[in-house]
């Protein structure tokens, strides 16, 4: 039961690419190109709407060999087998990880009627069917929730804002910090807007306080018995959110075998759903699920996740490369990498194997990165000039939401001149003539050396069609997937968090302390001396 147990360095393909990537790295892509004209089509997958370059990799077809005889020696088939049936594979808290349920085709009885639920409550607030407490339309809406319960609503509202179709506003309230719940206040009046508490596990102390604080706003205007028409909840504890004064009807269900990360496509999606309409949401989830069936069905040759995957531990743990960076050019996808953060980094920031000891080789990546073209003014610096080697995901669409074509032709030409740039680099010839060109003289000061360029640095390119529910939902699950695929060879649990656990238990046993008069006994004195300089008058 659960997944199998294999500690991937010990695996004949390992050990393989071990000795492979040393000879390996003294090798130049471009030269790959010139001497294999096929390189580009020979690694790259065309599949819908997606077109995924891989070729500026430093892989060759040895490489790729060894990498899914790797995926095949950690079973990788039988992982994505157990995955979409149901087994409890998350098994330190013994559960099933089934967000693909969430999206698929016959859906559970459960899950069916939790959508039915959630696209009349969506269209009854849309068309103003659903009023507030003074008759009022609700114009506002208030998703409180953090981690995965706030991020995946927050970045897909962000990036389908094209696709909004009425005028509601979503305000997002995630942090315990006093300062975004006051501005959120400003911007809001009780009677017209509809407050929704996500919280898979009703316990999260910034919800609940949050929750807290936009209910002694409400009741400060009208009374309890109006808290129904505008406060909804989210989660899998009914029970919880009941005491908070939440009405029965007013709760969508969750379940324990979505994790928070990966709930996107549940009832958390609720905000997005009132933003884009339920059949937008359809097709958000049909992209999900279009992407669930290539992963389950596809060739690990043909396989965009598993690739993608394959070429992450490839440059993790043989490159020793710490972190990967995500560069969207689309500015509606400019919180795509704060998502992946928690999606990656929570699901593979562990430490210790399947087999419950501690592991002896690098696991999850440092996920960073921002939009282009911003972020060519940036950090890009440091990806062309800097001493460490980041992998790069180009994302970007072939057809914008606009009608200036120009400019997206502009944007366009940056994201392919980026991965070409890393790609060729800048030779020193190139360099000294180029210079020679503008000052002629390249020997009075070495400018070439600072101008020189190594390329040879790795980016990966998805150019997509366009930016619709659908390819943001495939485009989601691939990641997702992607991740999966990473933990199963790490030989990891990439569906827990308890890294997360310590510091809430620390922060509220602080939190008990500020009201007394702590020791230097009770804490190192480090935190002591901060919790007295706090204290101090
Ligand atoms: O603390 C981390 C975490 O458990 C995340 O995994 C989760 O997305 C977030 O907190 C919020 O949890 P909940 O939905 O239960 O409030």
């Amino acid at each position: 039961m659960g997944l199998a147990t294999i500690n991937p360095t010990k695996t004949s393909a390992w050990k393989k690419l071990e000795k492979h990537v040393d000879s390996l790295k003294n090798q130049e892509m471009k030269t790959w190109f010139s001497q294999h004209p096929n390189r580009a089509k020979q690694f790259s997958i065309q599949w819908k709407e997606f077109y995924v370059d891989y070729s500026k990799n430093r892989l060759t077809e040895e490489t790729l060999k060894l990498l899914l005889q790797l995926a095949r020696e950690v079973k990788l088939e039988e992982a994505i087998h157990k995955l979409f049936s149901g087994e409890a594979i998350n098994q330190t808290e013994n559960r099933a990880v089934l967000h693909t349920a969430l999206r698929k085709k016959n859906k559970p009885e459960e899950v069916q009627q939790a959508l039915s639920k959630m696209e009349k409550l969506s269209s009854d607030i849309r068309t103003g069917e659903w009023r507030g407490f003074s008759g009022k339309k609700i114009t506002d809406i208030v998703n409180i929730g953090i981690g995965g319960s706030d991020l995946g609503p927050r970045m897909t509202v962000e990036a389908l804002q094209h696709y909004h179709d009425n005028t509601l506003k979503i305000h997002f309230l995630s942090n315990v910090d006093g300062d975004q719940s006051a501005e959120i206040l400003k911007k809001i009046i009780p009677e017209t807007t509809l407050v929704i508490v996500v919280s898979k596990s009703f316990r999260t102390v910034e919800t609940m306080s949050n929750a807290k604080i936009l209910q002694d706003w409400f009741l400060k205007a009208t009374s309890k018995e109006n808290l129904k028409k505008h406060f909804v909840a989210v989660t899998s504890n009914s029970v919880a959110a009941q005491q908070m004064g939440i009405s029965y009807e007013n709760i969508l269900p969750m379940w324990d075998w979505v994790g928070g990360r990966f709930s996107i496509w549940s009832t958390v999606g609720l905000s997005l759903c009132l933003y884009i309409g339920f059949s937008n949401f359809n097709k958000f989830l049909e992209g999900a699920r279009q992407m669930d069936e290539h992963f389950e069905s596809t060739t690990f040759k043909e396989n965009i996740p598993v690739i993608l995957a394959l070429l992450s531990v490839w440059y993790n743990n043989f490159f020793r490369c710490e972190s990967q960076a995500i560069l969207p050019y689309s500015h509606y996808l400019s919180l795509l990498v704060p998502y992946l953060q928690q999606a990656v980094m929570e699901s593979n920031g562990k430490s210790t194997s399947r087999a419950g000891v501690p592991i002896p080789y690098q696991t999850g990546s440092i996920i960073w990165g921002a939009t282009g073209t911003n972020a060519q003014h940036a950090f890009f610096q440091l990806l062309h000039q800097g001493t460490k080697l980041v992998p790069c995901d180009f994302i970007g669409f072939k057809k914008p939401l606009h009608n200036n074509t120009k400019s997206h032709d502009l944007l366009m030409a940056n994201f392919m001149a980026q991965t070409e740039a890393l790609l060729k680099g800048k030779t020193k010839a190139q360099v000294q003539q180029e210079v020679k060109d503008q000052s002629g003289d390249c020997q009075a000061f070495p400018l070439w050396a600072f101008k020189e360029f190594r390329g040879n640095k790795p980016s990966t390119t998805l150019l997509i069609d366009q930016l619709t529910p659908k390819t943001l939902g495939s485009l989601i699950a691939l990641y997702e997937h992607k991740i999966f695929v990473e933990g199963l060879i790490w030989n990891i649990f990439s569906f827990d968090q308890w890294g997360v656990e310590y510091g809430k238990q620390l922060a509220a046993t602080l939190f008990s302390r500020f009201a007394q008069n702590p020791t230097p006994e009770d804490m190192d004195g480090s935190t002591f001396n901060l919790v007295r300089h706090y204290k101090e008058e």
